[in-house]
């Protein structure tokens, strides 16, 4: 038996419950792993609370870990026990102390601090599907990153700054707003304080800009496509306040306006896609051109406080959770 976190029912984080769980031994094809770290994403949140679908109910949440290899299945050639790896992208469930995962889902872990790690793998994939693939950002362009300070927010307006953009954050605190800057926006705005399209107006000479990147959704769709310039980009990818209304073509006509929702999730991406984009995460983590914010750690018992904080907007970076044993 090991510990972990079980949802019976949808809803408010009461109901994350820790429970002990069997997880039985790994078949062909799998690896049992014993968790050292494990990532929080707002995913997470979507799921408990049936913003998306989960697959099944009861479930364990989460996306994404770093732990010790400690059982083989049959067929797995290319890992040991001992080994440390970090898994994502296979079923959900890393909200435990120990699971079973699917080998080809487990990659062996660089000379890179496991924390930091667990905590960047599906913001950083995201961040670098934004700027590379969904909207390929080129030296000259203007961004707007809202939730600069965020988890995926804070290795976006990095990576946006890295290729080349005048990049324009915006955060709800002066404290968010600080992080923001050393991360590479080169205007922050205050959103609970100031308008941010009136912001971006005066930051743009009234041009616009050529993409928004939106994870908020709901309270900054209608004002991030005010923000853009004729032809930008609208990169709907999240909604941390609520789904926004539906947009009729007629809103996008009046800038000829592109419009996408992409997700790491449904784009088709390959697993050896998966894999080298991960890579080439970890190779600029590892060579400081991303810094990772691992700025909140819960044990993995108390992760009904750490989506209360996230939920709450009281975080800012990566969050982690660590399992006590
Ligand atoms: N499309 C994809 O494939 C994909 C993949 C991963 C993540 N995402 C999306 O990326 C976004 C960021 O994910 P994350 O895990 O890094 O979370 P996060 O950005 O660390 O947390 C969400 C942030 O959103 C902002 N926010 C604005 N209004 C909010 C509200 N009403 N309630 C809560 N938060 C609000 C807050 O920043 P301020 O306090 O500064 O406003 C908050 O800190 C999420 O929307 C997520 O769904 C999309």
């Amino acid at each position: 038996m090991v510990k972990a976190i079980r949802v019976y029912e949808l809803g408010g984080p009461e109901v994350l419950k820790w429970e002990d769980v069997e997880i039985g031994d790994p078949k062909e094809g799998e690896i049992r792993v014993k968790n050292k770290a494990i990532g929080v994403n707002f995913i997470d949140i979507y799921f408990r609370t049936g913003v998306y679908k989960v697959p099944e109910i009861p479930y364990t949440p989460g996306m994404e870990a770093v732990g010790v290899v400690t059982a083989i299945g049959a067929g797995v050639c290319d890992l040991k026990i001992g080994d440390v790896v970090y898994h994502s992208g296979g079923a959900m469930g890393t909200y435990t102390e120990e699971q079973i995962v699917l080998a080809d889902k487990a990659m062996s872990l660089p000379p890179i601090d496991p924390l930091v790690v667990a905590s960047v793998m599906i913001k950083g994939l995201t961040a670098r599907f934004l700027v590379r693939t969904w909207f390929k950002v080129e030296q000259g362009h203007k961004v707007v990153v809202h939730a600069a300070a965020g988890g995926v927010g804070s290795v976006l307006c990095q990576w946006a700054n890295m290729l080349g953009a005048t990049v324009i954050g915006t955060v709800s605190t002066k404290e968010k707003a600080l992080q923001a800057k050393e991360d590479g926006c080169h205007h922050v705005i205050i959103y609970k304080e100031d308008d941010f399209v009136t912001r971006v107006a005066e930051i743009t000479s009234g041009e616009g800009v050529d993409v928004v990147f939106d994870s908020v959704g709901k309270d900054t769709f209608q004002g991030s496509l005010a923000c853009l310039k004729p032809c930008g980009y609208m990169v709907s990818f999240g909604q941390s306040s609520g789904t926004p209304d539906p947009v009729p073509l007629s809103a996008l006509a009046t800038k000829s306006l592109f419009l996408t929702r992409p997700s790491v999730r449904t784009s088709g991406f390959s697993n050896d896609e998966m894999r080298e984009a991960m890579k080439e995460v970890l190779a600029n983590v590892a060579s400081g051109a991303l810094r990772v914010r691992v700025n909140h750690t819960y044990p993995l018992s108390q992760a009904a406080q750490a989506h209360v904080d996230m939920a709450g907007r009281k975080t800012s970076g990566s969050i982690v959770l660590t399992p006590e044993s």
